[in-house]
């Protein structure tokens, strides 16, 4: 009988896009999996259902109604996108796993998605270089638990453990690329430069470069794949305190990324200058781009020394670099254009945000 699969944020850019990559598939374990989605809405439930794929409407942040969705559909293992930063729905998730695992003996896996930007020094990481394999449990342990990433990640490992789930922390980049999911089909941060550039006929950059990690969206998709194949053959793989996956496949300049939105929308018109000046202060950026401003800096200027060492070991073999992402610089551009008349955008950091306000 072929095992049950439960994607959270679904409807998310994501998830989403997991979930399409995951229902395509037409051979191997995933194909003989069963593939539940987790929404929020009820649009996104009926938007998502005409996929053929059990759709699930739950929010996650209650409890009961999270561990009557994995109990009832015998989930096994669940790929976690809906959030990093908010600790209840991992736990909510984590526990309902463990209740399986109680029911049936089997094993049962979550997979959270977390963030690199943890191990830049803008978020207080101090010891330089980092390898996925380092004992980076134990380091995020001492760091305490005051930002709600790191508290989520801690939380993953410590709950999972006493209940005896197998856990796995992909920590992701800023991710870039037309996602392929029903729903939202946009990331966060390139989409907002482009939308901000578009208001204000001119594209900012930061007065600190940096060189921030990266991933194409379908690169990312693929190592869920393989992580989750991995899983369902029974591979042992690293996993709980050892269970870091860096999802980075390259690097690329924070003002070449600038550099190439200004010409790509100066060659449409939409600024006026294909140069690219400092934003006039933190605040303005924070206002224009819609970025919480405990994550502003580490969202534009960060590079952090992030060594991937897990997804490789995996298999993973990135298509983008990142030739081919500036080369490439008007897609996102085209995106932006094609995608916002939907109205549908990244609810990532409302919290956030309105914590702020
Ligand atoms: N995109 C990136 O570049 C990037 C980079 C690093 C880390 N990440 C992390 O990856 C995760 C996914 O990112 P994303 O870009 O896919 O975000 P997204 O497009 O906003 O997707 C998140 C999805 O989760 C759903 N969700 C949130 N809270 C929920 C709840 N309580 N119950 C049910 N569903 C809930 C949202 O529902 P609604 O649509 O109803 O709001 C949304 O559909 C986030 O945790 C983010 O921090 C993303």
């Amino acid at each position: 009988m072929g095992q049950n699969i439960l994607i959270t944020g679904a409807a998310g850019y994501i998830g989403g896009s997991i979930v399409a990559d995951f229902i395509s598939r037409t051979a191997g374990p995933i194909k003989a999996a069963n593939i539940s989605a987790a929404v929020r809405s009820e649009e996104q439930s009926q938007s998502l259902s005409k996929l053929g794929v059990n759709v699930v409407k739950v929010d996650l942040s209650d409890e009961t109604a999270v561990m009557e969705v994995i109990v009832s559909n015998k989930i096994d293992i669940v790929i976690h996108t809906a959030s990093s930063m908010d600790s209840r729905l991992a736990s909510h998730l984590i526990k309902g796993l463990g209740r399986n695992r109680e029911i049936s003996g089997k094993e049962t896996y979550f997979i959270h998605s977390s963030v690199t930007t943890l191990f830049a020094p803008e978020v207080g990481w101090e010891d330089g270089e980092v390898r996925d394999t380092d004992p980076l449990f134990e380091k995020e342990k001492e760091m305490g638990d005051q930002n709600p990433v790191r508290k989520t990640n801690l939380l993953v490992v410590e709950l999972a453990q006493t209940l005896g789930v197998t856990s796995i922390n992909i920590a992701l980049p800023f991710v870039y690329g037309r996602g392929s999911g029903q729903w939202k089909k946009l990331s966060a941060n390139i989409p907002a430069h482009i939308r901000s550039g578009i208001a204000h006929k001119v594209v900012y950059k930061f007065d600190k470069d940096g060189n921030p990690p990266t991933a194409h969206i379908s690169d990312l998709v693929a190592l869920y794949g393989l992580l989750t194949e991995r899983i369902l053959q029974g591979t042992p793989i690293p996993s709980g305190k050892d269970g870091y996956y860096f999802a980075i496949a390259h690097t690329v300049g924070w003002w070449e990324i600038m550099d190439g939105l200004a010409k790509a929308l100066y060659a449409r018109g939409l600024v006026e200058e294909p140069k690219t000046p400092f934003w006039p202060s933190d605040e303005v950026a924070a206002d224009y781009l819609g970025f919480p401003r405990m994550f502003l800096r580490a969202m534009g200027t960060t590079s952090g020394q992030l060594v991937p060492v897990n997804a490789y070991r995996l298999g993973w073999q990135p298509k983008w670099d990142k030739e081919r992402f500036l080369k490439n610089i008007d897609d996102e551009v085209q995106a932006v254009l094609d995608l916002d008349k939907t109205k549908v955008k990244t609810t990532v950091f409302d919290s956030l945000l309105s914590g702020e306000k």
